[in-house]
Formats: structure tokens, sequence, C-alpha cells
């Protein structure tokens, strides 16, 4: 992605309340002709259905996060929200429909989780695009930062931007 690009096709997997997917609209829309957001996550709980969050003791659903992208003015005709984990099949099938020049990363913190996103989207990024992978370098998640570490620092294909504020930025070649 760069600010040359007319066009901003931002893809987030996993997306909880929204609130990340918000503050790209808000930050990079205008920058940009037009703008599309597309959300990847189950929306059943943080890693245990139905569950209510730990931090705000909401539910997370797809209900919540439409409310929470509206009123961060949102225009959700832009906004895709394909419910689902983001290995199945057909989710993987919705999101190849669009090519993307930003990627964020955030679903499965395992190390399979991360090889699996990076495998099956990072192949839909346009050339000069970006990849971003969150919880890189956090204590809490190590095999999010063994993975990235382990590929994507020297992978050919990806030039490395910034790897500090627990996020690695990588962008396309
Ligand atoms: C750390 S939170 C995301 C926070 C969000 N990106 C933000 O910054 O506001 C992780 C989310 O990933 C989702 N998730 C976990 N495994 C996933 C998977 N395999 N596919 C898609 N989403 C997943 C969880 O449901 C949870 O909502």
């Amino acid at each position: 992605m760069s600010l040359k690009d007319k066009h901003l096709n931002y893809v987030e997997i996993g997306v909880l309340f929204g609130i990340n997917s918000a503050i790209v609209w808000d930050l990079l829309r205008y920058a940009f002709e037009s703008a599309t957001i597309t959300c990847i996550d189950p929306l059943e709980g943080y890693y245990d259905a139905d569950a209510l969050d730990t931090l705000v003791g909401l539910p997370i659903n797809e209900t919540v996060l439409r409310q929470n992208l509206a009123h961060a003015m949102c225009d959700m005709e832009q906004v895709t929200i394909l419910k689902g984990l983001s290995e199945d099949p057909e989710i993987i099938s919705k999101a190849s429909k669009r090519s993307y020049n930003y990627l964020l990363i955030d679903g499965d913190h395992s190390y399979d989780g991360v090889r699996r996103d990076f495998e099956n989207y990072a192949p839909m990024v346009s050339s000069g695009g970006i990849v971003a992978v969150d919880d890189y370098g956090a204590d809490e998640w190590p095999e999010v930062t063994a993975y990235c570490d382990r590929v994507l620092m020297e992978h050919p294909g990806y030039e490395v931007l910034s790897k500090t504020h627990r996020t690695l930025i990588l962008r396309k070649s």
C-alpha cells in the first residue's frame, strides 16, 4: 500500500470488536479515492464460543461489530464481514474475490495459525502491498514471533519495514 494507490482494500484477520478496523478506516479512508474493509472472524467469543469479552464484559458478535463500525462512521456498504475461521476454505474463497493492498494478521496466534494465514492470504496482497502481523515480539504470544523470525524476516518476497510496537510490518515486492 502506498498513498499513491487510488484505492485502499484492507483485510483484517481477527477483528474482535472492530476497533482496529475502525481506526484504519478513520485514519486512511480519506487518503484514497475509495476504500473497502474485509473483516474475518468467527465472532463467537474470544477463543471461547459465546464467551463475554474478559475486559469489557460484552458479547462478541456480528451485531456488536456492525454497530461499532457504524458508530465509527465506516461506510457499511464498503465493509464485508466474513464470519468464520480464516482457514475455512469457504472463507478463503470469498476473501480471494478481491485483491488487497493491506493485510493485518491478528487471528489465531499459534505458530501454525500465523503460518496458515500468511500462506493463504498474503498471495491475495498486490505487489507493493503491506502485510502486518500483530503481536510480533509480545511475550504473551511467543509463537507469533517464532514464525515471523523463522520465515518472514528473511522472506525473499518481502521487505521488513518495521518490527516495533508489537507489530511486524512487511512490504510485498
Ligand atoms: C486479538 S483479537 C483481534 C483484535 C483486533 N484485531 C483489534 O486490534 O481490534 C483476536 C481475534 O481473532 C479471532 N480469531 C481467533 N482465531 C481465528 C481464526 N482462526 N480465524 C479468524 N479469526 C480468529 C478471535 O475471535 C478474536 O476476535
